[in-house]
């Protein structure tokens, strides 16, 4: 397979269109047979309930090149089931599962071409979304929708690849206790959007939200879940139920156990406790792992001992030994790869 002449090692995280992408529509009360197609373009009624209310979930994975020349995804029965908890959540027609990965294997074989090569550090990006299609004027839930999976070749999500990011706690809440934080819905993403730049003018590169309901717990950013090392080496993570459940997340608590051989611990993180881990990191799917260097709030700074210009030791090693995992570099656990 000839790849694309593109600068692999030198891509941002940056939609860029590529060959094909899956389209299959809910009308009439069931889903069609589903297309590939070159037509980027979406049609809408004006009164599209993803336009007027906001009736829309996406998801968000990778495939990689692996060390022996295949192409790997990785976990995608996992974002099939967060999507359809999205997408009942936003009581939309959920996309069958099984579907839901067959679309995605078929899209990421027409777009081979653009998987970026083993060791470029880049990958390809893939974007399912499932959005209302059909008019609404009424507050109801449409009864078309449409179901889509793009991809795109994508480089570090924040820009400086490994450098400590700082964060600010936030003046704005992301989720309210019993709201729609748990799920990948865009309303979530809409509502960030002016809190995000908030902080980028004052010098931030996102935000860490906290609780909605006490402002003492800490929550999440607006892409990424965190996870927290302590001086003793244990890998910490926020439990909560409004922040969205980091497919991630749960696979760096089982390397960090299975793989490390490190004690884990999902629990309330108190921010007041911030202050005396010894790492900080943000991970997604987009983020991996990118370090956290300094949190301020409101003034006040925190600095972990990992400093500003590297990333800990502990996060170190559980990028390595995931991004190892997701390139065939090392063995995986029973179900994570899916080769295509
Ligand atoms: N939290 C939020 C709000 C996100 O948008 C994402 C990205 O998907 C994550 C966490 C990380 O989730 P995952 O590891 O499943 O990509
Ligand atoms: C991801 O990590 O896949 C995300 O969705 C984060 C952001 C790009 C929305």
């Amino acid at each position: 397979m000839e790849k694309q002449n593109l600068d692999w090692s030198n891509l941002g995280f940056n939609y860029r269109k590529t060959e094909k992408r899956y389209v299959s529509n809910f009308i009439d009360g069931k889903w069609d047979d589903g297309i590939l197609t070159e037509d980027t373009n979406v049609v809408l009624n004006e009164s599209a309930g993803v336009l007027q209310y906001a009736q829309t979930c996406f998801e968000g994975l990778k495939a990689y090149t692996t060390q022996d020349g295949q192409i790997a995804i990785f976990r995608p029965d996992l974002n099939a089931q967060r999507m359809e908890d999205s997408a009942k959540r936003l009581h939309m027609q959920p996309f069958p599962k099984d579907r839901f990965i067959d679309a995605i294997v078929e899209t990421v074989k027409a777009n081979a071409s653009y998987v970026p090569p083993y060791g470029s550090g880049a990958t390809l990006y893939i974007r399912p979304s499932l959005f209302g299609s059909g008019p609404v004027i009424g507050i109801k839930p449409s009864e078309e929708y449409q179901f889509r999976v793009f991809t795109t070749p994508v480089g570090p999500y924040f820009k400086g690849g490994a450098k400590p990011l700082t964060l600010c706690v936030s003046d704005y809440d992301r989720a309210a206790p019993y709201g729609t934080g748990h799920i990948k819905a865009g309303l979530n993403y809409a509502m960030s959007l002016h809190a995000l730049r908030t902080a980028q003018q004052n010098g931030f590169d996102e935000n860490m939200y906290l609780d909605a309901a006490t402002r003492t717990k800490v929550e999440e950013t607006g892409g990424a879940n965190f996870i927290f090392i302590t001086k003793d080496n244990k890998v910490v993570t926020p439990k909560s139920e409004s922040i969205l459940p980091s497919i991630t997340r749960r696979s760096l608590m089982v390397v960090a156990e299975k793989y490390l051989g490190l004690e884990v611990e999902e629990r309330e993180v108190l921010f007041e406790e911030v202050k005396d881990f010894a790492e900080c990191g943000l991970c997604g799917t987009a983020a991996v792992i990118s370090p956290v260097g300094k949190i301020d709030d409101h003034g006040k700074e925190i600095y972990f001992p990992s400093g500003m210009s590297e990333m800990g030791p502990i996060s170190k090693k559980l990028l390595e030994t995931l991004t190892g995992i997701q390139m065939g570099v090392l063995p995986a656990p029973e179900g994570w790869i899916k080769n295509i």
